[in-house]
């Protein structure tokens, strides 16, 4: 059995190949048969430009993932959820996170990996390779879930990036860069309405630097209170230590599922990432009269409730004028205060998500929600307290080299891919800010997520797995 061609052998190969020959009676390997007149010009013209190892097209390497074991740790750390199963609602520094974060960090200690974690809980497990010196090759995800959620969200490509480990160690695979596995704190905007705010911390972001001192959630806990309840920020002043110099890693690649239903319509095992959608978030704030929802009568209100509703259909409205599929928008938070059947709401709130593949055209959608905010406040005669933009990202493009890594990766294990965009954010958006940046996407059931029903198979996640492995060997000997 080989997996390189002989002409680019080099010892760090050797270390892979030599324990592979020793083991391969201990393990399950399956030669695959390809068109060898086919792929082997075609595998010869991607070694030489992507200049990563390419295997034999006849004697393809079949990775064992343990699926009972990740099986076991996706329900297991399902279990710390706020809510009953099969849902999962896990807020960042609460007893579930925190018990949760213990649970992944003795995993990654059981991988043999060194753990450390920075001051907002963005957790590290490092492979020291034989060259420390060079970057490392990163992955990882996040676990957070929001109210009501499933188990795979993030989840898969932090359980996946350790079993990915495993399954490296267990073929006896030394690497040359180190391999660091990230779990992100708070991919989720659920508690201070700040999306992937570890990965945009370690991207250097100089604007949440500054607001976290002073962010607080919906009970008013202050971010840094609740993370020190956690056992993080014990010193207030060292949350800029998070930061990541540019050149910290080599590579970072993030296995996730789909959360779309395309691979699984198409039957197509593996997404190949080329690009992430642009996300953008707004909070707004009405203030009207308030009132007895009997004694005022309907020309004398100036009801914030109504104000809101009103805007809530014009950003459905924006959205649906670009014209374009790629274009979307959710009020996903309308809050009315008082909140009593017979009480005029006298102020209302709303969250809007909107976010597309071109970030002009999401541009001109706040745009016009915000003309339309002002319109509505006047004409009803209400207050627009608040017209906030939480957040306003560019898109973020997967580097070309690793995109070749995972295509390559994927042929080698005979599994069939897509080149696709990310409709949903995740921490690689703001990684791609500091590193080169792929993505691995898996099939999920009906593309459902961000609710119970959300499911992968154990065998496409053991496909992610797969493909995860052998890009970050790739990665690691390059
Ligand atoms: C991630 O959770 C997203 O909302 O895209
Ligand atoms: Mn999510
Ligand atoms: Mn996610």
């Amino acid at each position: 059995m080989s997996w390189v061609k002989p002409s680019c052998w080099n010892t760090s190969l050797l270390m892979v190949v030599l324990p592979l020959f020793l083991l391969s009676p201990l393990f399950s390997f399956r030669l695959v048969r390809c068109d060898a007149d086919h792929f082997g010009s075609a595998f010869k013209i991607m070694e030489e430009f992507s200049g990563y190892p390419v295997g034999e097209p006849d004697a393809l390497l079949s990775l064992s993932v343990g699926t009972d074991d990740l099986l076991k740790q996706i329900d297991e750390l399902a279990a710390f959820s706020d809510t009953p199963a099969p849902s999962v609602t896990r807020v960042i520094y609460t007893d579930k996170d925190v018990a949760a974060r213990r649970y992944v960090k003795n995993l990654m200690k059981g991988a043999g990996l060194s753990v450390r974690e920075d001051a907002v809980g963005n957790i590290f497990g490092r492979w020291v390779g034989s060259e420390p010196d060079l970057p490392a090759v990163a992955t990882g995800s996040h676990m957070d879930a929001i109210p009501y959620s499933g188990k795979y969200d993030g989840v898969v490509g932090v359980l996946g990036a350790i079993e990915a480990i495993n399954v490296l160690r267990r073929y006896g695979f030394k690497p040359k860069r180190s391999l660091e596995i990230v779990l992100f704190t708070s991919e989720e905007p659920t508690r201070f309405g700040i999306s992937c705010l570890g990965s945009r911390l370690l991207a250097g972001s100089e604007e949440l630097l500054k607001s976290l001192k002073s962010t607080v959630d919906a009970q008013n806990i202050s971010f840094l209170d609740a993370a020190r309840y956690a056992g993080y920020a014990q010193d207030q002043d060292d949350i800029s230590s998070v930061v990541l110099k540019k050149g910290t890693y080599a590579s970072f690649v993030e296995l996730h599922i789909e959360q779309g239903p395309i691979l699984e319509e198409e039957g197509t095992s593996i997404g190949i990432v080329t690009a992430i959608a642009a996300p953008a978030s707004i909070k707004v704030d009405f203030e009207g009269g308030g009132g007895h929802a009997g004694a005022v009568l309907m020309p004398n209100r100036n009801d914030a409730g109504l104000a809101a509703a009103e805007l809530a259909l014009a950003v459905e409205k924006h959205v649906l004028e670009s014209g374009s599929i790629d274009t979307v928008g959710t009020v996903g938070i309308l809050d009315l205060h008082p909140g009593a059947i017979n009480s005029i709401p006298s102020k209302a709130h709303l969250e809007i998500d909107t976010r597309d593949i071109d970030e002009g055209r999401r541009n001109e959608v706040i745009k016009k929600i915000h003309q339309s905010a002002f319109r509505i406040a006047n004409n009803r005669g209400v207050k627009l307290s608040e017209f906030k933009i939480v957040n306003q990202d560019p898109p973020a493009l997967s580097d070309e080299s690793i995109i070749r890594a995972m295509e390559i990766a994927s042929t080698e294990l005979n599994l069939s891919r897509k080149l696709m965009i990310s409709r949903a954010y995740h921490d690689s958006l703001f990684m791609a800010r500091i590193s080169p940046m792929g993505m691995i996407f898996i099939p999920c059931y009906k593309g459902y997520s961000h609710k119970p029903e959300e499911y992968s198979s154990m065998e496409d996640i053991a496909n992610g797995v797969k493909v995860l492995a052998l890009t970050l060997v790739k990665l690691s000997l390059t």
